[in-house]
């Protein structure tokens, strides 16, 4: 059969769109792939969205691996297929409750793994990578993805949770955590199962990934750790927070990262991280990812 002229096809669409009453637009997605979207849809109100997000990938040059990772970004962020616009950029920036998606932390925090991750591997940091508080895994999915991208064989992936949500507040142990009741937000129980099927769900449950199931009070000050290049914390409140400091930081390897996901966003955090710090004289500046995530180095 004879191929349809491309030409032809792209005058004929213009021309339908016009007649639809609808203005259409070309949009560059992947550097090859170029579609077009009707600006007064569902996907046109995502527009800016979408060129804001295509940048990331149109403009440089690509590897296989950065292609690979962008797109398990935009599949754990619920990306890729149409959402309520308003919901999207909640989506991008980690603003929201995380709809499909399987992670909350939004675009920026998740490229900030992948910069802390790709620099301790090129400067030969020893140790594994950990995230304390996982909800349905969506940030060691994308850890996971970094080391198989890099063919790295040698290191793991811890994922510490409850994997029934936050535990409710101790106010008298730890005061700054009055009214946080977050664990009775059902939204955060997620079980252990459902996490490992996210994790199969992309091919990357295997023996370098390792699950602490339990309150990190239990399961972290003996975790079977040895050493970590990158920690990130992302519990929400004082205790948690705290816990995940005094139990996993001295295993941190100088020159590795920690990363306090919710130290913007929540007074509790940010409170048990200054604490920390001050009790053990780290000085090194904390830099800002976004409206709410923060890391420094050790
Ligand atoms: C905001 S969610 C984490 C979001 C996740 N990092 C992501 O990529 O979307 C907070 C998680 O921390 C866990 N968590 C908080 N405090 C905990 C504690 N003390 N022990 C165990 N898990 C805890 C909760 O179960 C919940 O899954």
């Amino acid at each position: 059969m004879k191929r349809p002229n491309l030409a032809l096809l792209i005058v004929l669409s213009f021309l339908a769109g016009l007649l639809a009453g609808t203005r259409l637009e070309k949009v560059a997605f992947g550097k090859a792939n170029r579609y077009t979207v009707p600006l007064d849809s569902a996907a046109g109100a995502m527009r800016p969205l979408l060129r804001q997000q295509n940048k990331l990938s149109v403009s440089k040059n690509l590897t296989p691996v950065e292609l690979y990772l962008d797109l398990m970004k935009s599949a754990l962020m619920d990306l890729i297929y149409e959402n309520n616009p308003t919901v999207f950029s909640l989506r991008v920036s980690g603003r929201d409750r995380g709809g499909r998606g399987l992670t909350l932390i939004g675009m920026k925090r998740l490229d900030n793994i992948a910069l802390l991750m790709n620099d301790v591997l090129q400067r030969h940091i020893p140790g594994d990578f950990i995230e304390a508080g996982a909800w349905r895994g969506g940030a060691t999915i994308f850890m996971r993805a970094v080391l198989k991208a890099q063919g790295i064989t040698d290191r793991r992936v811890w994922v510490a949770d409850s994997f029934e949500g936050l535990p409710p507040p101790d106010e008298k142990a730890y005061p700054a955590d009055k009214g946080m009741a977050l664990n009775k937000d059902n939204l955060f129980a997620v079980s252990l199962q459902d996490v490992q099927d996210n994790f199969a769900r992309f091919g990357l449950l295997d023996a370098q990934v390792r699950f602490l199931k339990g309150w990190f009070k239990d399961t972290l000050p003996n975790a079977p750790i040895d050493k970590l290049a990158v920690l990130r914390v992302d519990a929400d409140m004082y205790e948690s927070t705290m816990e995940a400091l005094v139990s996993l930081y001295p295993k941190l390897s100088p020159g590795g990262y920690v990363i306090i996901d919710d130290f913007g966003c929540f007074e509790a955090c940010a409170k048990a991280v200054k604490d920390f710090r001050e009790k053990h004289g780290i000085r090194a500046p904390i830099i800002s990812i976004d409206w709410t995530g923060a890391y420094w180095q050790k």
